[in-house]
């Protein structure tokens, strides 16, 4: 059994939490700064910068506090080493540094999507490799066969824009406010996902890709047109996105037979009705269904701590002169 802490700084969330191999989260501190980024409409990087190193060093103490645990007792540091921000990267993983030199501990210095790949499995004891995972954030949109902890097979990823960016663009147009995933699932509700005619790209194509670029432009075009409301320009801007995301996602199962679950993780998968329709898709292809709980599928520390866990117990650790790199493919 280990016990690892794990640091997240890759955007705007600042968290640290204490989890175990097998499955215990001892802790689990986060603190968002949607106030601070509102008044741009976005996420600001040197404000969210600055923001890591003020709540950083704090969240840590008080992750050891809660679960009652001295920094001695952690077998491993984990930190998110990018891809991400680079102001908000170095803060992690530098505070992760400096407590695994001081405490003679290992580090593990994580890729973030590795960190959203396997946190499924911190929810769902039962998920076993290999899987077809959905990952669907604000920087990315991809299908991976998870072989693996260390393992990812891309099948597909975004031509342009990510899902979860797509949803912001449109609330920053749509002024629905921000953060403009939640923002857009609410209004959608109150609107007829019918009434707006939009594209879907390369839905139907032999290619594996996503885009989500055209979609965004007609939505610009909808809004300047004045004859729509935003909550139906909402609904169907979301609905669009179901179609491409069921269209592309139901080609790489086809093309992934060995998959034993179709599994959605990152912070667009916290979307119900999305989740509702990718969890029909594996109903009617005879997979299994997993997804994180809503918490677990936005940024937090636990989904970092738990990649640790993994990563500990197949001795993958890292020098304390380990990179922060801004780029990072899975
Ligand atoms: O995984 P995440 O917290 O951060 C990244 O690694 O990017 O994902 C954040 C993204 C944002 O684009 C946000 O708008 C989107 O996830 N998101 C949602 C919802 N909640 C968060 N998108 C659609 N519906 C939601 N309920
Ligand atoms: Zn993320």
């Amino acid at each position: 059994m280990s016990l690892i802490l794990g640091l997240e700084s890759s955007c705007d969330e600042t968290a640290a939490a204490l989890v175990t191999s097998d499955r215990r989260i001892l802790a689990h501190k986060l603190a968002g700064q949607e106030e601070a980024h509102r008044p741009f409409g976005g996420v600001v990087p040197e404000i969210a910068a600055r923001a890591h190193v003020e709540r950083m060093t704090p969240l840590v103490e008080a992750a050891l506090a809660e679960a009652g645990i001295s920094l001695r007792q952690v077998d491993a540091i984990a930190a998110t080493a990018g891809p991400g921000l680079i102001g908000g990267v170095m803060v992690g993983l530098v505070t992760a540094k400096a407590l695994a030199h001081a405490a003679g501990k290992p580090l593990i210095a994580l890729n973030h999507l590795e960190g959203h790949a396997l946190s499924p499995r911190l929810a769902d004891p039962d998920l076993e490799f290999p899987y077809l995972l959905l990952l669907v954030s604000g920087g990315h949109c991809q299908l991976l066969l998870v072989e693996g902890v260390g393992t990812y097979r891309r099948l597909a990823t975004t031509i342009d824009d990510a899902a979860g960016e797509a949803f912001d663009k449109t609330a920053k147009l749509l002024g629905l406010g921000f953060p403009g995933g939640p923002a857009v699932e609410r209004a959608a509700l109150l609107g007829d996902p019918g009434a707006v005619p939009l594209p879907r790209p390369l839905v139907g194509s032999a290619e594996p890709h996503f885009s989500f670029a055209g979609l965004k432009s007609a939505v610009l075009r909808a809004r300047d047109a004045g004859i729509h409301r935003p909550e139906d320009i909402a609904a169907s801007f979301q609905q669009a996105v179901i179609d491409c995301l069921i269209d592309r996602t139901a080609r790489a199962i086809g093309r992934a037979p060995q998959a034993t679950a179709l599994v959605m993780a990152g912070g667009v998968a916290a979307n119900t009705p999305i989740r509702a329709a990718i969890e029909g898709l594996a109903a009617r292809n005879g997979l299994r269904f997993v997804a994180p709980p809503l918490w677990l599928c936005t940024d937090n520390g636990a989904m970092i701590a738990w990649a640790g866990a993994e990563r500990f117990a197949a001795g993958l650790f890292d020098g304390l002169d380990a990179p922060a790199r801004p780029r990072w493919p899975l």
